[in-house]
């Protein structure tokens, strides 16, 4: 899709479609005043028929029957003008690249305004043409926009960043789609190897033995089960600054939950347990290519959770890496596991503040659904911080408390802690308070539970149905938030 940036007058502009947002109950003024002028008023009475309300999301096309240049007009609802945020501004440009792509059109134009820039536009519309059907022998949607002309103010540097974006997302769509035989660990290492030659990034990959000598206990406890074989990645970005931020993202390439198995319904969909991984490297990807004056290091610890002879059972006792034990009750609770090593490992690889990003829980969806992901951190602060680049970000985090008293939750009889509570309540929160076992109180970290965002259920007007490469915007912010705090 090529970007074109222009300040031609609306009945000017040529090509399929004219892009225009409206807020509920705006009426056309300025510019689009005159073209609604000369296309005889089909936009103002669009509105005043009520064939357009300017909900969020709605798209009604109108024809300008020769009297502009483009041969129609789409009316896109920006909705209620006080819940206008990030997050809105790009899915309503989603929505109205989702509604072009049905039409196969090849150039499409979007009147920028002072609440959408061109940042939005690029992101909505690079975000809304990814085709989750990677193994369709014929593609279902071959509408491609060839040309996306954006109508206002545009800088180059903008249009570079967005585009990479774009690019970073749908490739961790990609990854996150794809099924457990084709997406295997191993698979996940060859990316990483191609991310540390492209960037010229540090690399180390401990494989399953070295990681049993080095003591990853509750890592290799859940490998067991696996013949894959299973390796723990670090990729180092160096940029000599004071901080460094790691990101440790939940690896499992499919969770049949072991020996305590997972019903089969949705079982399929337990290849997507590895987006906090594949988020984590299409965050590389981007500090590879914005270069941040921040040191970066991002973990995963990539197996698969199935059950067999040679399978962890409940109530094993592991022994972390950190050197507290753990009593594995249940084997489906895997993810903590994995991240306790993964956690204890970035610390000892000198992270002053860490991110985790896992689809962790059932209970997160439960609570908030596919729109927002939980943040559970240790420190005030820096989840706030945290929660201010996702905002920026156009992605929703919503907070939980970890209050002392949770952490009775995971007493275990046997061993240091138990890996699951022992009745069903604050499922989200449990998983937290796990975690936050394996951080140092001088550390700033934070977890974010995406089990629920990672993937969507249904298609939304804006992006199609499975992965939606949730966190990595995010982490982007995060980055340039810290390298201007602490540089
Ligand atoms: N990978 C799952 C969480 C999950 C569930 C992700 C649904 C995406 C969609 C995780 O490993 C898991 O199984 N968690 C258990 C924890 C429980 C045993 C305390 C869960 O949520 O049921
Ligand atoms: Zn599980
Ligand atoms: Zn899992």
């Amino acid at each position: 899709m090529e970007i074109i940036a222009t300040n031609e007058k609306l009945d000017q502009v040529k090509g399929d479609i004219l892009v225009l947002f409206f807020f509920q109950e705006e009426k056309p003024s300025g510019e689009v005043a005159e073209l609604d002028k000369i296309i005889s008023g089909s936009i103002s009475q669009a509105i005043k028929l009520g064939d357009f309300k300017g909900n969020l999301f709605e798209v009604t096309p109108i024809y300008t029957h020769g009297k502009a240049e483009v041969t129609r007009v789409f009316l896109v609802g920006a909705g209620k003008k006080e819940d206008f945020d990030k997050y809105v501004a790009r899915n309503i440009a989603g929505s109205a690249a989702r509604r072009a792509l049905k039409l196969g059109p090849r150039k499409v134009s979007v009147l920028l305004n002072d609440y959408i820039n061109a940042e939005d536009v690029i992101e909505g519309f690079g975000l809304a043409a990814f085709d989750p059907g990677i193994h369709k022998s014929k593609k279902e949607n071959p509408g491609q926009i060839e040309e996306l002309v954006l109508i206002g103010s545009v800088d180059d540097k903008t249009v570079k960043k967005a585009r990479s974006i774009v690019q970073a997302s749908n490739w961790v769509r990609e990854l996150t789609s794809q099924p457990s035989n084709i997406v295997t660990p191993a698979k996940m290492v060859d990316e990483a190897r191609k991310l540390a030659k492209t960037f010229k990034f540090g690399i180390e990959v401990i494989n399953e033995t070295e990681a049993k000598k080095r003591g990853f206990g509750a890592f290799v406890g859940v490998a067991k089960g696996s013949a894959e074989p299973s390796y723990v990645v670090v990729l180092k970005y160096s940029a000599n600054s004071k901080e460094t931020l790691a990101v440790v993202g939940k690896g499992i390439t499919f969770d049949s939950g072991g020996i305590s198995l997972k019903p089969s319904d949705k079982m399929h969909e337990m290849k997507y347990d590895m987006a906090g991984a594949a988020a984590g490297f299409g965050f590389m990807k981007l500090v590879g290519e914005l270069k941040p004056k921040l040191n970066v290091i991002m973990i995963t610890p990539l197996t698969e959770n199935l059950p067999g002879g040679r399978a962890q059972k409940p109530g094993d006792v592991m022994k972390s890496l950190s050197g507290k034990t753990i009593e594995v009750i249940n084997t489906d609770a895997e993810g903590r596991l994995v991240l306790a090593d993964g956690l204890t490992f970035a610390q000892s690889l000198g992270a002053t503040k860490i991110v985790d990003l896992a689809t962790l829980t059932g209970a997160v969806i439960v609570a908030l659904g596919n729109e927002a992901a939980a943040i559970l951190g240790n420190k005030k602060s820096f989840t706030d911080t945290v929660i201010s680049a996702s905002k920026s970000a156009g992605e929703r985090l919503w907070e939980l408390p970890l209050y002392p008293e949770h952490k009775e939750l995971l007493k275990s009889d046997i061993a240091d802690i138990a890996n699951i509570p022992p009745s069903r309540g604050a499922g989200v929160i449990a998983g937290a308070v796990f975690l936050k076992e394996f951080i140092d109180d001088s550390i700033d970290w934070v977890h974010l539970d995406i089990a629920g965002t990672a993937w969507l259920d249904g298609e939304k007007p804006y992006m199609a149905k499975g992965a939606s490469g949730f966190g990595l915007r995010t982490l982007v912010n995060l980055t340039e938030i810290l390298e201007r705090d602490t540089g």
